[in-house]
């Protein structure tokens, strides 16, 4: 095998010349085809020119990394030249050879360029100079063709494939939970409807409340806020099983955590109690990290880079101790704290913002819902590390957790990050039909949306547990970003579905 058909054996090869199909950047960097020639297919970043040369910075979104292309402007058509701007579409073929220049151990002299998209240099609002985050979220269609987002967005793939070979090589089973249901799997209330009814005469009955029973589904049905329960009946089947799609919040909170619209992997283990689910939940966060690490080191290279050059306008105190490669490390190097919700509570209590009112939201004891000021108190200035907080309230949590023996607490489970807060929510589920029972009643929760949940506690339950990991959380603390509006391609919010 010739060493172009070994670098490129997808590509067809006539004169030495591939053609039809393009030789990807990131191959290129991989294995330097030096002396050969190659098909690049990109869109410019940059552009210098003299009389007698053009240097061309070209990105196809395989890597961060961008190929320099050597062009004569006596060998390019009529008007070419002028063309080739920023953001245009360019087809190259030409020889890559060592560089001569810095910056660069290779480029490609080209011996053809054509344009395939013109980009129109008074419009394109993308040009070489660091536009605001904000600013992109304006431009949310064109943001991809920056490296930030590039990066981000080729890590969000990494991770993704991440999280289902994680699965895959344990056995769990992909289970695909409905996105239309009928049930509010988290009992808060905060669900997006659908529905076909017109809106401007929706039928209502004696009682002057609302009547689905003429709607789409014959019943009121909304966008999921969790496969969870869905999840819970098939690893009563399957064993392990996990699910990853899209969830809907309708919660009104402007936060840089929290989107209408996220992604959410939910593992359900049969036979597992808290501590198997503390364990498992551990093993994964830090798989994913190792991955990051192994699979999407020049991106993240990139992004820690940018953080660390975007801190240089901030105050000491506020700059991070660790860049972004050490905190990635460091999560791997350290096992989580965990401790129960009743410890976490008395160390807050006696922390100094507390103490100082410093607190927006004093802790006066047990009961308290932690906010997110507390989890990052305890992550970032009392433990320093990843902490697991179990055994919670149960007037704070979902109906569906396992009562302890306490008649107070439940066996649930948050995981807090450095940075994010909570990362994870999970919790062995309550297995005995007349305790889960009890407590549906107790909450008020209309028995007959959840027959058929209810139902699996009757015909062979067993102990089982669970947890939620958001996706976009998990991308925020791998990415380094600050917003998770800048974390998911086209972020849905209170007030913004552009795009
Ligand atoms: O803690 P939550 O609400 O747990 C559940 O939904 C359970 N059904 C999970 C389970 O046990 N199977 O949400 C789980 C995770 C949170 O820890 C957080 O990472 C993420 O989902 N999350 C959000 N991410 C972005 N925007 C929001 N509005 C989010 N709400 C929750």
């Amino acid at each position: 095998m010739d060493s172009f058909t070994k670098f490129a054996p997808h590509l067809i090869k006539t004169n030495n010349v591939a053609f039809k199909e393009r030789n990807k950047v990131t191959e290129i960097y991989k294995n330097p085809p030096i002396g050969k020639k190659v098909i690049i297919k990109g869109w410019v970043r940059t552009k210098r020119e003299s009389k007698n040369v053009i240097f061309i910075n070209l990105n196809d979104g395989s890597t961060i990394k961008n190929i320099q292309i050597v062009a004569d402007p006596d060998k390019l058509k009529k008007d070419q030249a002028i063309k080739i701007t920023t953001g245009a579409c360019l087809s190259v073929t030409g020889e890559v050879v060592e560089s001569q220049g810095k910056g660069q151990s290779f480029e490609v002299i080209a011996d053809q360029v054509t344009i395939l998209g013109e980009s129109h240099p008074d419009e394109y609002p993308l040009q070489p100079k660091k536009h605001s985050l904000e600013f992109l979220r304006e431009i949310a269609h064109l943001r991809p063709r920056t490296n930030t987002f590039s990066a981000i967005l080729r890590i969000r793939h990494a991770m993704t494939f991440a999280i289902h070979k994680f699965f895959n090589d344990k056995g769990f089973v992909n289970f695909h939970s409905p996105i239309i249901t009928s049930s509010d799997a988290e009992g808060a209330g905060e669900m997006f409807r659908v529905t076909t009814l017109p809106p401007n005469s929706v039928p209502v009955n004696d009682s002057g409340e609302l009547d689905f029973k003429d709607d789409f589904f014959g019943k009121e049905a909304s966008l999921t806020v969790s496969g969870q329960l869905e999840g819970e009946l098939a690893a009563l089947a399957l064993g392990e099983i996990y699910t990853f799609g899209p969830t809907f919040r309708a919660e009104n909170s402007n936060t840089t955590r929290h989107l209408a619209e996220f992604w959410m992997i939910e593992p359900e283990m049969a036979f597992y109690d808290l501590e198997d689910n503390m364990n498992l939940t551990e093993e994964f966060l830090k798989y994913l990290v190792q991955y990051a690490l192994d699979n999407c080191l020049d991106d993240l290279e990139f992004l820690k880079n940018r953080a660390l050059d975007e801190e240089k306008n901030k105050p000491q105190n506020e700059r991070n101790e660790l860049d972004l490669i050490e905190r990635l490390k460091f999560i791997l190097e350290n096992p989580f704290e965990r401790i129960s919700y009743s410890q976490a509570i008395d160390i807050l209590k006696d922390s100094k913002p507390n103490k100082k009112g410093k607190f927006q939201f004093p802790i006066e004891g047990f009961g308290a819902d932690l906010q997110s000021e507390h989890e990052r108190y305890l992550v970032e200035k009392h433990f320093k590390k990843p902490v697991i907080l179990f055994d919670y309230p149960k007037d704070i949590k979902a109906f569906y957790m396992k009562q302890n023996s306490d008649g107070k607490t439940v066996k649930a489970m948050d995981v807090l990050f450095p940075g994010i807060g909570e990362i994870v929510g999970g919790s062995q589920r309550e297995e005995d039909y007349d305790k889960l029972l009890s407590r549906v009643k107790e909450l008020n929760i209309p028995q007959e949306s959840l027959w058929w949940y209810l139902e699996t506690r009757k015909f062979g339950s067993c102990p089982h547990s669970g947890f939620g990991l958001g996706f976009e959380r998990l991308m925020l603390f791998v990415t380094g970003m600050g917003n998770i509006r800048d974390v998911i391609p086209f972020p849905r919010t209170p007030g913004n579905a552009e795009f």
